[in-house]
């Protein structure tokens, strides 16, 4: 196991009604800037249940709306300017990964002068940040419990994440009622993002980290157990709660720390999102399981193995390479029984821009579980298509 740090400072408030805790943001400051998206919390109700326990607690709000999924930078300038114009001492978001990741680059770009990009070039860049609060309103990202951001600049086909600490909200409430109003869509792109965020780290090359390949099976066990439930009975709290609650803890650390491994699938996507601007989880859910078949070899069908039997029950007599196989075929399965796309045309993307997404990322997926040049990139892609 490799050495770590553990530090999850961010405070979580989890169940029915813990809205009224947003009245802790007073103790962060009384001017706030909320940041929403294209209006959904309008309608679930959220918007005026968050805004009435502000008003209440005599705290002040600006907002920001239309927050785009996968938030451009040019919503994070803007943000940045209101906060310095009006003195905003703390950005609550209230909404999905978009939304929190667009308040993050804000806090951050409204304690600093240059071009808000540099921060999302270089996470190192940012040296202060307003504190952060999030609502959250859809499981998937694990924004609301991290300290990534993801921000694009359409202009350049450019889709790029950053880290820091001083990112981390300051304190996340996370309601499942919330989530009630998400589409079968959405609710199905999440249940492929915790998934995914689980198997960056799943398959990894540390061998003796035991106890976060069982953490990571469980979460990956709630997300086949619930997700499919989620899509029928979008009102059923149990389901809507365990897979909030495996959104943070997909990617909070935990899963990872003393297991570290550079991620694969993520940056593929996050080019197909950058020049076709689709829905993150589609993306994961076609390159999952055609990254799984270009990296099953002798060298890994130990670890496929051992997913299939944990994760998919298969009986361990049938021997490695068929329950490798075998497990690839079940992940891809699950995909499509949750609606979720299985191939790059079915969300419009043909072979015109393959090579260039690709050219993006030769040399940068080194250090990944099977380290990938950009020709690898490319016929995982062709194998999509
Ligand atoms: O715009 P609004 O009105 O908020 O509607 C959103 C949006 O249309 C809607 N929605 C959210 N909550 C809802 C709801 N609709 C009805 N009822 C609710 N309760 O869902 C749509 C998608 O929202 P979005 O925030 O874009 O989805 P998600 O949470 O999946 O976030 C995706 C973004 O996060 C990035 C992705 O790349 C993408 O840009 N990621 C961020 C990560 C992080 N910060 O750690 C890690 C992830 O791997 C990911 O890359
Ligand atoms: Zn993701």
């Amino acid at each position: 196991m490799q050495n770590f740090n553990y530090s999850i400072p961010t405070k979580i408030y989890f169940g029915k009604g813990q809205i009224r805790n947003l009245a802790e943001i007073a103790k962060l400051g009384r001017n706030v800037l909320m940041v929403y998206g294209g209006g959904s919390i309008k309608q679930n109700g959220v918007y005026d249940k968050a805004s009435a326990v502000l008003q209440e607690n005599g705290i002040q709000f600006f907002e920001l709306s239309g927050v785009d999924p996968n938030p451009r930078i040019e919503t994070v300038a803007l943000g940045a300017k209101i906060c310095k114009e009006r003195n905003i001492d703390v950005v609550l978001a209230i909404g999905g990964g978009s939304t929190i990741d667009c308040a993050k680059i804000i806090a951050a770009a409204a304690r600093y002068e240059g071009d808000p990009w540099d921060l999302v070039l270089d996470g190192a860049k940012i040296k202060e940040a307003l504190p952060v609060v999030a609502v959250l309103t859809l499981a998937a990202t694990g924004s609301e419990m991290d300290g990534f951001a993801v921000i694009s600049d359409m202009a350049k086909n450019d889709k790029l994440d950053t880290a820091s600490e001083l990112i981390k909200p300051a304190f996340s409430i996370l309601d499942p009622k919330f989530t009630y109003s998400v589409s079968r869509k959405q609710t199905a792109a999440g249940t492929a993002d915790i998934m995914s965020h689980v198997f960056e780290v799943y398959f990894t090359r540390e061998k003796d980290a035991f106890l976060q390949a069982r953490l990571c099976e469980a979460v990956l066990k709630t997300c086949i157990k619930y997700g499919p439930v989620a899509l029928e009975e979008p009102e059923n709290y149990e389901a809507r709660a365990n897979l909030m609650w495996a959104s943070s803890l997909a990617i909070n650390g935990l899963l990872t720390y003393g297991a570290e491994v550079a991620w694969s699938v993520h940056p593929m996507e996050h080019e197909l999102s950058a020049f076709y601007d689709i829905t993150h989880g589609d993306g994961l859910a076609i390159l999952t399981p055609a990254w799984m078949e270009y990296v099953l070899s002798d060298e890994t069908v130990g670890k496929f193995a051992e997913f299939g039997i944990n994760i998919w029950g298969i009986d361990p007599e049938e021997g490695s390479w068929p329950i490798a196989k075998r497990a690839i075929r079940n992940t891809r399965e699950f995909f499509t029984r949750m609606g979720l796309p299985q191939t790059l045309g079915e969300v419009g993307i043909g072979e015109e821009n393959l090579k260039k997404m690709a050219d993006k990322l030769d040399g940068k997926l080194t250090e990944t579980y099977i380290p990938l040049t950009g020709e690898d990139v490319l016929e995982i892609f062709k194998n999509a298509l």
